[in-house]
């Protein structure tokens, strides 16, 4: 199918302000949004945008697609261009643009920095772990950086959002020695760590479920 590309240039140095430019490409419906950009790159070599795994796992590729956050590579050509023919691309609107779709992610690294995303393995762990325990974490464990839910999230998590989804998971793996004494670091009443139970699905690409006992563990602090 032939599909339009209507895609944001934008050069902050040099360019007044943000404008679209349309892209026309052949492409299999059954495709990605980001193959159908991979063709339009080889019209303008010079177009922007980032990308790596072409699988959902880097996240590298999260943009707008007609207005919605989403990634390039989990999209479906027919699925967006929903009856028409065209589809939007822009960058993600809550980080700086840098250029085209490429938007500085710093903020999101900074976000993490400031959790300690990383396990602080207990002394007396004895290296075993339940097979329900497990799958939890591992539902939680999916996030892949992408940066989608700061747009939902960014604000009521003081702007680290990708850091809470982060220490939420570690503080509940039984072989974290911080635990749940993560929820107190972060400073995030009971009501706030709720909203991110109810609203992370709606938008996060990998489907990650917050578990409501993390709510009920906040209260008990
Ligand atoms: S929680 Fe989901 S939306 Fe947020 S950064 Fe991780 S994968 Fe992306
Ligand atoms: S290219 Fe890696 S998530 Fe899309």
């Amino acid at each position: 199918m032939r599909v339009t590309l209507e895609i944001c240039r934008f050069t902050p140095e040099r360019d007044p302000g943000p404008r679209f430019e349309a892209f026309t490409v052949s492409v299999n419906g059954t495709r990605t949004v980001l193959d159908a950009l991979l063709s339009a790159w080889q019209q303008d070599p010079g177009l922007s945008f980032r990308r790596s795994c072409r699988s959902a796992i880097c996240g590298s590729c999260a943009m707008l697609i007609n207005g919605r956050p989403a990634l390039a590579c989990q999209t479906l050509v027919r699925n967006a261009v929903s009856g028409g023919n065209s589809v939007t691309l822009e960058p993600l609107p809550h980080f700086r643009p840098l250029k085209d779709l490429v938007v500085d992610l710093e903020p999101l690294f900074e976000s993490l920095k400031a959790v300690v995303p990383w396990l602080v393995l207990r002394g007396d762990y004895d290296g075993r772990m339940d097979p329900e325990t497990a799958a939890k974490l591992e539902e939680s464990a999916a996030c892949i950086l992408c940066g989608i839910c700061r747009g939902d999230l960014g604000e009521t998590a003081k702007g680290k959002p990708e850091g809470v989804v982060k220490a939420l998971r570690l503080a509940q793996d039984p072989r974290d020695a911080l635990g749940e004494h993560r929820l107190r670091l972060l400073e995030l009443s009971p009501e706030v760590l709720k909203l991110f139970v109810d609203r992370l699905p709606r938008h996060c690409p990998k489907g990650i479920k917050i578990s409501e006992d993390i709510v009920q563990a906040a209260r008990k602090l």
